[in-house]
């Protein structure tokens, strides 16, 4: 029964992502729910694209209270603004997860992002009746504008309350509608697909967030969209642990990785390919090409196998591994390798991240695509412990920076189609 409605749905947001994308602004009024509700400091933060392709009906970060090292899931993510929005607020130690099934919208989301430079943020391809995320791995749900759009909203709540961690936060702007309107009533004040005809009334909205299991819930009227019908803010929380429940023991955040990493490739029990095969290399492999390792590692999940090597093997230096804690990649087992010890071995890609190992880069077996990237050394810097970690972060990103079309490019050039996630 939800085939029909998401269809719709999903036609109506693939035009509208597209009239965004060509900077059009809004398909026709109905293309856009209500009226967001951003700051000027907020909305100057972003990508002038990202703030142009938002469609929401209010501003769910104005009560979700994010902190820095929170990870943040937001139902039907459109052009992405409230995820790169959140990203700044929960830092590099939190992440930010957009949820949305329309393919042109994680695409102008994707573009967003790569704009905008975050690095914390994740676009997964899904249904908000189906979070593809394990249990209790999200600090806070968000949405704006989108859960009168779901077909199923039971499974919606169900799905939040599933998700979140207990002491979990929710916090929504959404269109409802006054509890003495009928539906035949509602859908005379607007279009499914313009957020009107599916919105739940207050009593209904409260009760289905009840029966899914959360408390402390409020829904606060901010403005009337049509008569009877206003945006709303709605919050409400998990419960903590009842007395006797066993705490986490981290499992679910590994699970919540591995998830991401197979792109959802697990759960819809697809088989998986060969992993596309890659070997940095520089001079010590002490500082770029662990950085690089480890970030491929983090951003092509199961699509890549990443090895790093230096022409000679020394020690990774400790100002890596600080900064790859920062954005939450503990690489302190991680150990220097010398080339010597991959000379047998095939890879797709071979990358030298420093001019001198480009000179003195071995030849590989087999059919090797070889790249070089001149990074700097973030080693040579002098000055105090801080500067010192500064020239890391900015390796850090420029590595990131690079990575993101690399691997988009490695995973096209491989037949595959790259993850909403990392695709341009
Ligand atoms: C009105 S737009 C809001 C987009 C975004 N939240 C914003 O504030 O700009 C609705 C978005 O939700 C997505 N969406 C609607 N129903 C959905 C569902 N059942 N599952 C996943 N995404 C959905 C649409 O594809 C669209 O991107």
């Amino acid at each position: 029964m939800t085939a029909p409605i998401h269809d719709l749905v999903r036609e109506h947001y693939a035009k509208s992502a597209l009239a965004v994308r060509d900077a059009s602004g809004c398909v026709e009024n109905a293309a856009c729910c209500g009226m967001p509700n951003y700051s000027t400091e907020e909305l100057a933060s972003l990508p002038e694209a990202a703030a142009l392709a938002s469609l929401g009906c209010g501003n769910p970060l104005m009560v979700a209270d994010l902190r820095e090292g929170e990870r943040v899931l937001d139902l039907g993510s459109g052009g992405g603004i409230d995820v790169l929005l959140s990203a700044r607020r929960v830092g590099p130690t939190g992440r930010a997860f957009g949820l949305d099934m329309t393919d042109e919208m994680l695409a102008l989301a994707q573009r967003n992002t790569i704009e905008a430079g975050a690095t914390n943020v994740e676009f997964l391809k899904g249904e908000i009746e189906a979070i593809p995320l394990p249990a209790n791995s999200i600090d806070v749900v968000i949405s704006n504008c989108v859960i009168n759009l779901a077909a199923d909203k039971t499974a919606v709540f169900r799905e939040i309350a599933r998700v979140l961690r207990p002491g979990g936060r929710l916090g929504v702007s959404d269109i409802v509608a006054d509890d003495a309107l009928t539906a035949a009533e509602r859908a005379e004040r607007g279009s499914y697909v313009g957020c009107i005809a599916g919105a739940l009334s207050f009593r209904e909205y409260e009760a289905g967030l009840r029966d899914a299991g959360l408390e402390d819930i409020s829904i606060t009227p901010t403005h009337e969209e049509t008569a009877g019908m206003s945006s709303a803010i709605i919050r409400a929380r998990k419960a903590e642990l009842t007395p006797g429940a066993q705490p986490s023991t981290g499992g679910e955040l590994i699970d919540l990785e591995m998830t991401i990493a197979a792109g959802g490739r697990a759960r819809r029990n697809e088989p998986v390919p060969d992993p596309i095969r890659v070997l940095f290399v520089c001079t010590h492999n002490s500082a770029r090409s662990q950085l690089a390792e480890a970030l491929l590692t983090r951003y092509g999940g199961a699509d890549f196998e990443v090895r790093s090597a230096g022409t000679e093997a020394t020690r990774v230096n400790p100002l890596a591994i600080r900064v790859l804690a920062e954005i939450g990649i503990d690489w302190s087992s991680a150990r220097s390798k010398a080339i010597t010890e991959f000379l047998d071995e095939r890879f797709d890609y071979v990358i030298t991240v420093c001019d001198r190992a480009r000179e003195s880069c071995p030849v590989f077996p087999g059919p090797t695509n070889t790249l070089h990237w001149g990074l700097d050394d973030p080693s040579d810097v002098d000055g105090t412990d801080e500067e010192k970690l500064a020239a890391f972060r900015r390796t850090e990103q420029d590595v990131a920076g690079r990575l993101r079309p690399f691997v988009e490019v490695a995973l096209r050039a491989a037949g595959r189609t790259p993850r909403p996630s990392l695709a341009g």
